[in-house]
This record gives C-alpha cells, sequence and structure tokens, in this order.
C-alpha cells in the first residue's frame, strides 16, 4: 500500500470522463488499497480513481459516521430525491475552496464491489452528497461548477469556529 499524489485542479485530467472499469484484479484492488491509505492521510470523505491521476469509474466514500469505508465501483445513481439540501462542500483537489452546493436529500447508487457483485447504497445528508460529489469526478466535473456561492475565508473561519464549539 502507498500514498498516491492528489491531482489539483488546473491539471486537464480532472476534467475528463473516467472509463469504465472491466478487470476486477490485483491491480484493481492495489488501487483501492492506495485510495484508501491517500484519502485517510489527506483526511478527506471521498475520493475517485481520476484524483489521483487514473481515469477509472472508482470511487471511495468515507465520512466517519461508523459504517468504515465504501467502495464503489462503476457507479450510477439509480434513485435522487425531490427534497434537497444546501450545504458547504469542500475536495482535496481544490484545497482550501469551499462553497454551497444543492445537493438531493437521498440518493440510491447502484455499484460493483472489489469483487465485480452489483449492489446498492443509500446515503442520506453528508454521505448523499459525498456520492454526488465523487461521481460528479467520474464526468470530469468540480463542485465549482454547481456552487450556488462560494465561501470568502471569514465565512470559513466561521464554520470552523462553529464546529469546533459543537465537538
Ligand atoms: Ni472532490
Amino acid at each position: 500500500m502507498a500514498i498516491r499524489n492528489i491531482v489539483k485542479i488546473g491539471d486537464p485530467i480532472l476534467r475528463k470522463k473516467s472509463r469504465k472499469v472491466e478487470k476486477f484484479d490485483q491491480k484493481l484492488w492495489d488501487l483501492l488499497d492506495d485510495m484508501k491509505d491517500t484519502l485517510d492521510l489527506a483526511q478527506g470523505a471521498g475520493l475517485a480513481a481520476v484524483q489521483v491521476g487514473i481515469l477509472r469509474r472508482v470511487v471511495i466514500v468515507d465520512i466517519d459516521d461508523g459504517k468504515g469505508l465504501m467502495e464503489l465501483i462503476n457507479p450510477e445513481i439509480v434513485e435522487v430525491s425531490d427534497e434537497t439540501e444546501e450545504s458547504e462542500e469542500g475536495c482535496l483537489s481544490l484545497p482550501g475552496q469551499w462553497g454551497i452546493v444543492k445537493r438531493p436529500k437521498t440518493v440510491i447508487v447502484r455499484a460493483q464491489n472489489r469483487e465485480g457483485k452489483w449492489c446498492k447504497f443509500k446515503g442520506e445528508g453528508l454521505r448523499a452528497r459525498c456520492f454526488c460529489h465523487e461521481l460528479d469526478h467520474l464526468e470530469g466535473n468540480v463542485f465549482t461548477d454547481f456552487v450556488s456561492k462560494m465561501l470568502t475565508e471569514d465565512d470559513i473561519r466561521r464554520a470552523r469556529d462553529e464546529r469546533i464549539r459543537k465537538d
């Protein structure tokens, strides 16, 4: 296992569409393991393979809610709620940038696991947001494409202070 370099905005690869995974082999498993290490170190909530320079439809999500890490291969959103939610969003490929993005409150994603078996995953709130954010990466999109308002440095400081008070 190894830490991989996270691609930053400005690199044209982030704008490319990722290709379907066809082989569920050691190479894929190494990628997934490395992505986990990379995400853990960066303390992010999710990572798409394109963010480590691999144009494959692979996403991991770990939102620290006790449910552990989810590995989603060839994921597709099959259901979204009409109800939406506006909240802050950031991205490991856009360090220091935060914005308000409207996302569906609940989404259901169909994806393969590392053995190639199809499963369904339900996401609500932050998890739904992460699913949408990471799946956007597979199409070459980043959250600033959908942002309703970017946060200023003051907004970021205030949000951080609020979080500290809550903890
Ligand atoms: Ni991102």
